[in-house]
């Protein structure tokens, strides 16, 4: 396993089917934002302090009411199986190892019930909210009885993100039946069907692309999902602080600062940019979270330095993934970790709470 991640990448597209390198590797349109999110880590510059004894360093902390050892989560990835053939059960595993939270797809390639069974880590459910609500409700139903700790509800995905690499292939998982068990196995989703799905695929991957997308979505919708669950929800790929603030009006317990890793808007701002007005905005009130381009321990501390209250991870394991399996996802969760921890302690601290914007200088 190359320990560094550049590395890394270049094995695992080395090693990905060309279809499931471009899904992973792709962004939208040229790509412009998915290189910004990991540019604007680099504008930002720690300054450490020294002579602060970190002898005794505690990364621990709760996100959305579940207990982390460190604050860091898995991003929902979808299709995983398309990458390596164990795909979530082994990222399950991984995750559990660490004992950070795994954050599920709606689109996994496998039921949310085996990969909850898979390893006793904690979950969160993403949930892309489908056309039809009792869908919608028998899939929050289903990931409390499973034992999920919390949704993670996205909301910039109503329509698909223009991935030229994907085009280029002709390819998405679905259309040929991966990422959809969650739907077939649903009972709701069965009874949506005029057949049973194993007879008829074609039928099922159109009521699966008719439920996927949800253009209709709006704030109105929000009141069904927050009454239909008891769990804590965030809202994933906020970038405006007016939708942060429209969140804490409708009850959600936090946001996740995002722009699914460059996929949907291309030109859209860095999700690190866009991280301290909602930081201001809401930051008191509601938890603060932020994905997109966290390729280290230092961006780490960068972001919770400028406010987040965790973040996530998404392809930096799923190359480990697509290289070594289970144990190498838990390879470069184990790298992030260990890094973070140095850098937390390095920079004169030791818990994530004490970080705060005075660490950081603006480059230039
Ligand atoms: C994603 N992401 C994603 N998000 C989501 O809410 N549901 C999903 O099913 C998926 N699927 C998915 C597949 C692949 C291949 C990628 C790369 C990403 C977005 C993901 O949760 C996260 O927002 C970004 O991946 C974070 O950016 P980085 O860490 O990949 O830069």
């Amino acid at each position: 396993m190359p320990v560094g991640l550049a590395e890394l990448a270049r094995e695992a597209e080395r090693r990905a089917e060309p279809t499931a390198a471009a899904y992973v590797f792709g962004g939208a349109g040229t790509e412009d934002t998915m290189r910004a999110n990991e540019e604007a880590f680099r504008r930002w510059r720690i300054v450490p302090r020294m002579l602060r004894d970190v002898s005794s360093r505690d990364l621990s902390t709760t996100v959305l009411g579940t207990e982390m050892p460190a604050p860091v989560a898995l991003a929902p990835v979808g299709s995983q199986t398309i990458i390596h053939p164990d795909g979530e059960l082994a990222v399950a595993r991984a995750a559990a190892a660490v004992g950070l939270p795994m954050a599920l797809s709606t689109v996994s390639s496998t039921p949310l019930e085996e990969v909850a069974a898979a390893g006793d880590g904690p979950k969160w459910l993403q949930l892309y909210w489908p056309t039809n609500r009792e869908l919608g409700a028998s899939l929050l139903s289903r990931a409390e009885q499973a034992g999920y700790q919390a949704v993670l509800l996205t909301v910039d995905t109503f329509l698909p993100g223009w991935k030229p690499r994907d085009l280029q292939m002709a390819y998405q998982p679905y259309l040929h039946g991966i990422g959809i068990a969650n739907y077939t196995s649903d009972p709701v989703f069965r009874g949506l069907l005029t057949q049973p799905p194993e007879e008829d695929m074609q039928a099922v991957v159109g009521q699966f692309l008719v439920q996927f997308s949800n253009p209709g979505l709006s704030w109105a919708e929000l009141e069904f999902v927050r009454s239909h669950t008891a769990l804590p929800i965030a809202l994933k790929g906020i970038l405006h602080p007016d939708d942060a603030r429209m969140a804490r009006e409708h009850g959600i317990d936090a946001v996740l600062v995002s722009n699914h890793g460059g996929r949907q808007v291309d030109g859209a701002i860095a999700s690190l940019d866009a991280l301290p007005p909602i930081v201001d905005a809401v930051g008191d009130d509601i938890e603060v979270l932020l994905d997109s381009g966290i390729r280290s321990g230092a961006d780490i501390v960068k972001a919770l330095a400028l406010g987040a209250d965790a973040v996530l991870v998404g392809r930096p394991y799923i190359w480990g993934l697509a290289v070594g399996g289970e144990a190498g996802a838990l390879a470069v969760l184990r790298a992030l970790l260990g890094e973070f921890e140095l850098t937390l302690g390095l920079t004169g601290h030791t818990s994530p709470a004490q970080l705060g914007p005075g660490l950081l200088v603006r480059e230039g």
